[in-house]
């Protein structure tokens, strides 16, 4: 009942909403996306494509190719058409930044670009915080030049994280629960949010946080628990390893989709007002009961299989995530569209083939790399 009354209050209908993204879908517009090459950009770059935006990427310059997850969507620069364009920089660069800004005008911005590891930023404090913290602010920095000097607007997307309510102060975690980060990631992500937050209020910036929960996919990097277990799950069926180790199977955390997520961060910066929104399922379950769903698609009994490594613990865990997506549906009209069973099997199946390529190479007499020594 209370929901029905405040939804008569004043929010818009599904249909006024879509109406709105509609009218303000990407033919002629520009994004420039930091991250690009990670999980969320690559998703993010699709779905922009897809909506007739020419993309802009940055990418760091690496000794060995990191653009594996763009790949499919890239063209040859001497190809016509391409509508992804992709430029060296890093977050740690300020003069690349606000060149890029003065070069590309892209009327959107997503900040996606961060040393993404809880575990290893324990290991990197200063370095996760001079690109997860210092790089949002660079960024806006950037932003805010290129905003006097031109006198367009541009809009801004924050990569906030659920990371950043640690030990919760409040459960489900909502726009409104007070942040207590566990971490330096944590810490440092605090930052770049109340700095977003501070532009929007201080230079009347169209900048928003999305304050995104878990969300997986088959693009995931490998040393994050979800795709390490369904890795794990694809070679030990396909006989290429014997066991999985793992630190905290007692943590619960909300895992949503990526695909359904990037969706959203889209959907913040079509809006006339800038603002922040929790993205989340609503549900949330252990490390272990992912494990058991991910091992079970596979036709295998995980307690076989997993045992315990103290070296994945953390010296401080976040015990518990579970977010409350109401605003992004009363809003936007927002829903998570693929439940964490869907996505366990997707990330499985996904893995299970990628590890049957992986036998045919050993059978036909190849050396397979060992990576066991760098995983999280
Ligand atoms: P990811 O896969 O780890 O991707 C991170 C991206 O940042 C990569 O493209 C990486 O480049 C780039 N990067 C790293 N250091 C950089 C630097 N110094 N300068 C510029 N770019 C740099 O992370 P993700 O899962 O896609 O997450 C995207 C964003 O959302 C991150 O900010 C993350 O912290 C945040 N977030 C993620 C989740 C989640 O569950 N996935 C939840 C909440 C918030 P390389 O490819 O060269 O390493
Ligand atoms: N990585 C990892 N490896 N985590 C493990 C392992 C392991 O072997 N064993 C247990 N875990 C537990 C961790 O202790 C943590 O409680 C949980 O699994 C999830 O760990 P990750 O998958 O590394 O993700 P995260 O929750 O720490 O951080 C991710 O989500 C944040 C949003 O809440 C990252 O994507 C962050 O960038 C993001 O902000």
């Amino acid at each position: 009942m209370a929901k029905k009354s405040a939804s008569k209050a004043k929010a818009p209908t599904r249909e006024e909403v879509q109406k709105k993204l509609k009218a303000r879908d990407g033919v002629g517009k520009r994004a420039l996306i930091t991250g690009i090459t990670g999980q969320d950009g690559s998703y993010l770059a699709e779905f922009l494509i897809s909506k007739g935006y020419e993309v802009h990427g940055i990418v760091r310059r690496s000794s060995s190719f990191n653009t594996g997850r763009i790949d499919h969507i890239y063209l040859d620069p001497h190809v016509k058409g391409g509508k992804l364009k992709l430029h060296y920089g890093d977050l740690c660069d300020s003069n690349v930044l606000g060149k890029l800004m003065r070069t590309v005008h892209p009327q959107e911005v997503y900040n996606l670009g961060a040393q993404s590891h809880v575990r290893v930023s324990f290991d990197m404090p200063v370095f996760t915080a001079d690109i997860v913290a210092m790089g949002a602010l660079k960024l806006l920095e950037a932003i805010r030049e290129y905003q006097t000097e031109t006198g367009k607007q541009v809009r801004y997307y924050q990569a906030s994280s659920s990371e950043q309510y640690g030990k919760v102060l409040e459960v489900p975690q909502k726009e409104t629960t007070p942040f207590y980060p566990r971490s330096p990631y944590a810490c440092a992500k605090v930052m770049a949010h109340w700095a977003t937050v501070n532009y929007r209020e201080s230079y009347n910036m169209h900048a928003s946080c999305g304050i995104l929960f878990n969300h997986e996919s088959p693009r995931r990097g490998e040393t994050f628990v979800t795709r390490k277990i369904t890795r794990a799950v694809g070679r030990i069926k396909m006989g290429l390893q014997d066991k999985v180790f793992l630190g905290n199977l007692d943590s619960k955390r909300d895992w949503g989709f990526a695909g359904d997520y990037v969706k959203m961060m889209w959907m913040m910066l079509q809006q006339d007002e800038a603002d922040d929104y929790v993205v989340a399922t609503g549900r949330t379950i252990t490390v272990r009961k992912f494990a058991e769903m991910a091992f079970e698609h596979a036709g295998l009994n995980f307690k076989k299989y997993v045992e315990f490594d103290p070296r994945y613990l953390r010296p401080a865990e976040v015990d518990l995530l579970l977010g409350d997506p109401a605003k992004a549906k009363k809003k936007l009209g927002w829903v998570p569209e693929t439940s964490v069973e869907e996505l366990a099997a997707m990330m499985v199946e996904h893995d299970l083939e990628l590890a049957r390529r992986e036998k045919t190479l050993r059978d036909a007499g190849h050396k397979l790399p060992d990576s066991s020594g760098h995983d999280q």
